[in-house]
C-alpha cells in the first residue's frame, strides 16, 4: 500500500524518480488541415449476442450496475455509448416464438469455450433491449445458419425485435457478422467454397427485403426508407474470402439502406506466437499498421464510380486487442486499457468515426463483467477505464464536434494527439506505452526501480496561453489489473455499483502553465496517460 501511494504521488510530482526530458520538442498545430472528425458516440461497445441478456438483464431483472457505467461515459461524451448487440453468435442464434426461456445455448469446447455454438433465443430475449434507458442499439440478425428453420424464425423475430426497439432506440439493423469468415470459419463453414461476393450481395439483399416486409406488417414506423438503415458489410477483416470492395460493385447498397460501414478489427489473436503486451498492444506502431488494413479499405471505397460511391460514414462495428476473446494477464491489464486509448485515438485521428469495443461474459478484454460467474467475478475491468479517458478526451461530442490529430512522437512506445473545438486547441492527451511491470519492480524494487517518469515538452501556437488542468490515468503498473482510476476516479463496482467515486488517497486537480514563450511541459510515468484540458474546465462530473 505504502508503494500505491508513492507511486500514484510520483505520478504528478515526481519524488524520488528520475524524470526523463523528451527531445525533441512537440510542435503542435495552430489548425489541423485534415484532422479526423469523430461521430456522436465515438466510445461506443460491441455486446456479445448470447452475452446480452447478462449485461442489460429483463425488465424484471435490469443490470443497473452496466447501466451506470453506461451512463458515466454518457456524461463525458455527451451521448450514452451505442450497442450493437452481435458477434459470431448473432449468426447461431436461431428465434423461435414458442420457446419461453431467453436463451438455450450449448457450449462445443472444441469449437469455442466462451460462448453458445448451438444458440436458440425466445421472445424474452428482447426484454433486455427495454432496461438500459436512452440507449441506442443496433441489432444484428442471423445471415450464417440458413436452414430452413433459421430462414423462418428470422422473419418471426421481427415483430419481436421492432416491438422492443421502436420509440427511438433502434439505431440501425444488422444482417449478417463477418460473412467474409462464412467459407473458412474454425467454428464450421455455413456456406460452400464456392460461394462468391455476389451470391453474399443476393443473399443480404433478398434477407433486407424480406425483413423489410415483416417490418411493414408489424412497426410500420421502422419500415419507411429513412428509418429502415444498416450497418454493413461488417467483415472480419479487407482481405479474407470476400473482398468487401467488391460487394460494393456487386450491388450491396442497391436499396440505399447502409447507413454505415462496418468494418472489424483485431490486433493479433490471444493464442498467436510472440504476441506480449509490450510488442502488440502498447506499441503505437502495432495499431498504424493493423489500422492501415481498414485504411487501405476505406480509400478504395471513396474511389469507386460515383454510382456506386458510398461516401458514408466508415467505423469500427466490433474490435478489441486479441481475437478469440483475449488472453488473461494481457487483454485484461492495464496495459490493454493504454493500448486502447491509442487504438481508438488513431482511429478517430483517421475517420474512422466511431468504434465498438468488444465484449461478452467472462471475454479477457471485456470492460466489465456484468455478472457473477464461476469464471470471472462481476465488476468493472481495466479497458472500461480506457474507454472513460477517450470519451474525457473528446469531451460532449454533441455540443461541439472536436478535431483530432496524431502529434508524431519519437518512440512506437508512446503517442499523443490534440482535440480541437471550434478551430481552438482544447485538449491534449499523450499516452506512455512504456513497460512498467508492477507485479516485478513495486513488491521487489520499489527503492531499487523507481517507475521512471517522461517529461513531454509542448510548442503551443499563440492562441493557447496560460492555466491548465490535468487528468492522469493511472495504475500501479501495465500488468495491474485492479485499481485502476482516472482523474482520481474510481468506477469499481464495490465503491457505488459502478457510479463514479473520488478517491481520497490519488492525486488530482493538478495544473500546469503555458509559458509566454508556448512552451508547456507535463511529466508522464511510465505506463500511464494524462489528459491536458486548455482554457475549459474539464468535463465530467466535477
Ligand atoms: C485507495 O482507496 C480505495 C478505495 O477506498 C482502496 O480500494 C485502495 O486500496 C486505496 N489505496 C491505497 C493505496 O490505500
Ligand atoms: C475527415 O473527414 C472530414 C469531413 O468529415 C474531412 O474534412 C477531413 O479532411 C477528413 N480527415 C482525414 C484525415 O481524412
Ligand atoms: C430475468 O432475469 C432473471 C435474472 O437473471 C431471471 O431469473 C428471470 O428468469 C428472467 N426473466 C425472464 C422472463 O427471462
Ligand atoms: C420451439 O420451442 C418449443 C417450446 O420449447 C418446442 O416445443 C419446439 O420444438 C421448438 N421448435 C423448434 C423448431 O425447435
Ligand atoms: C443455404 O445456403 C446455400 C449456399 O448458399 C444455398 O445453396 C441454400 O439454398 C441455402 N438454404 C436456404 C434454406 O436458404
Ligand atoms: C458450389 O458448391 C456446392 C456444394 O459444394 C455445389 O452444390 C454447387 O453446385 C456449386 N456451385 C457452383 C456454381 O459451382
Ligand atoms: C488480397 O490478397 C491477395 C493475395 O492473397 C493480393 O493479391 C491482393 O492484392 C490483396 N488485396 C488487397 C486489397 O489488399
Ligand atoms: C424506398 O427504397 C426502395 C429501394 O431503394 C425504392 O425502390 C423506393 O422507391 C423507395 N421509396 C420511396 C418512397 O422513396
Ligand atoms: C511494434 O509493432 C511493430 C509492428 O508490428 C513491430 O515491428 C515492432 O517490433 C514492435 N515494437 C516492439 C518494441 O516490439
Ligand atoms: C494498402 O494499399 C497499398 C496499395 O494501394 C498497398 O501497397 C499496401 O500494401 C496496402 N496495405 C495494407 C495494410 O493492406
Ligand atoms: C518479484 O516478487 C514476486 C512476489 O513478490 C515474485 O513472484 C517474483 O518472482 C519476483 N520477481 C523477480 C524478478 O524477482
Ligand atoms: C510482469 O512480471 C511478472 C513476473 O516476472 C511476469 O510473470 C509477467 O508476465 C509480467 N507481466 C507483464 C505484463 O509483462
Amino acid at each position: 500500500m505504502a508503494s500505491l501511494l508513492h507511486l500514484l504521488s510520483a505520478a504528478s510530482l515526481c519524488a524520488g524518480s528520475a524524470v526523463i526530458a523528451r527531445p525533441p520538442v512537440i510542435s503542435v498545430p495552430g489548425v489541423p488541415p485534415t484532422p479526423g472528425v469523430p461521430l456522436e458516440a465515438f466510445v461506443s461497445y460491441s455486446i456479445e449476442f448470447s452475452s446480452f441478456p447478462d449485461f442489460a438483464g429483463n425488465l424484471s431483472s435490469p443490470n443497473v450496475f452496466s447501466d451506470n457505467l453506461l451512463n458515466n461515459l454518457g456524461k463525458l461524451q455527451g451521448t450514452k455509448p451505442y450497442i450493437r448487440v452481435g458477434g459470431n453468435t448473432q449468426d447461431y442464434a436461431v428465434f423461435n416464438a414458442s420457446q419461453d426461456v431467453t436463451e438455450i445455448g450449448i457450449v462445443d469446447p472444441a469449437k469455442s469455450p466462451d460462448y453458445p455454438t448451438t444458440l436458440t433465443i425466445g421472445p424474452s430475449y428482447f426484454e433486455s433491449y427495454q432496461t438500459w434507458p436512452g440507449t441506442k442499439f443496433i441489432h444484428g440478425f442471423n445471415l450464417g445458419r440458413n436452414s430452413t428453420v433459421a430462414r423462418q424464425g428470422l422473419i418471426d423475430s421481427v415483430a419481436y425485435a421492432c416491438k422492443a426497439l421502436e420509440g427511438g432506440k433502434l439505431l440501425h439493423w444488422e444482417l449478417g457478422n463477418e460473412p467474409d469468415l462464412f467459407k473458412t470459419s474454425s467454428q464450421g463453414p455455413v456456406r460452400p467454397a464456392n460461394w462468391t461476393e455476389q451470391d453474399y450481395v443476393n443473399e443480404w439483399l433478398y434477407w433486407t427485403r424480406e425483413i423489410k416486409g415483416a417490418l411493414q406488417d408489424a412497426c410500420p414506423d421502422l419500415a419507411t426508407n429513412e428509418s429502415y438503415t444498416f450497418y454493413a458489410p461488417s467483415f472480419a477483416g479487407t482481405n479474407n474470402s470476400l473482398n468487401p470492395i467488391v460487394t460494393w460493385e456487386d450491388g450491396i447498397d442497391t436499396d440505399k439502406d447502409i447507413a454505415i460501414i462496418s468494418t472489424h478489427n483485431y490486433i493479433s489473436g490471444a493464442a498467436v506466437l510472440g504476441v506480449t503486451l509490450q510488442a502488440t498492444l502498447m506499441n503505437h506502431t502495432s495499431n498504424v499498421v493493423s489500422i492501415a488494413k481498414q485504411l487501405n479499405e476505406s480509400r478504395l471505397l471513396a474511389e469507386l464510380s460515383d454510382s456506386l460511391q458510398p461516401n458514408l460514414p466508415f467505423i469500427m462495428g466490433e474490435t478489441n486487442s486479441l481475437y478469440n476473446q483475449g488472453r488473461p494477464g494481457l487483454s485484461n491489464t492495464f496495459g490493454a486499457a493504454l493500448w486502447g486509448v491509442d487504438f481508438n485515438l488513431w482511429c478517430a485521428t483517421n475517420n474512422i468515426s466511431r468504434v465498438h469495443m468488444h465484449q461478452g461474459t467472462n471475454y479477457r478484454y471485456q470492460a466489465w463483467q456484468p455478472i457473477e460467474t464461476d469464471l470471472e467475478s462481476k465488476g468493472t475491468k481495466a479497458p472500461y477505464y480506457g474507454s472513460i479517458a477517450v470519451a474525457a478526451f473528446m469531451g460532449d461530442i454533441a455540443k461541439a464536434t472536436p478535431s483530432i490529430v496524431n502529434l508524431p512522437l519519437a518512440n512506437e512506445e508512446e503517442s499523443a494527439y490534440a482535440a480541437y473545438v471550434d478551430g481552438k486547441l482544447a485538449r491534449l492527451i499523450v499516452v506512455n506505452m512504456m513497460s512498467y511491470n508492477a507485479t516485478d519492480y513495486n513488491s521487489n524494487y520499489t527503492d531499487d526501480y523507481p517507475r521512471p517518469v517522461e517529461r513531454y515538452s509542448f510548442q503551443l501556437s499563440r492562441a493557447s496561453r496560460g492555466q491548465v488542468q490535468l487528468q492522469r490515468l493511472m495504475a500501479n503498473g501495465s500488468d495491474a489489473i485492479s485499481g485502476v482510476t482516472f482523474d482520481g476516479y474510481s468506477y469499481n463496482l464495490e465503491l457505488d455499483n459502478g457510479m463514479p467515486v473520488l478517491l481520497s488517497n490519488v492525486t488530482r486537480g493538478e495544473t500546469a502553465r503555458v509559458g509566454r514563450n508556448g512552451r508547456l511541459s507535463v511529466n508522464v510515468p511510465y505506463s500511464s496517460a494524462v489528459i491536458v484540458h486548455f482554457g475549459e474546465k474539464a468535463a465530467g462530473y466535477y
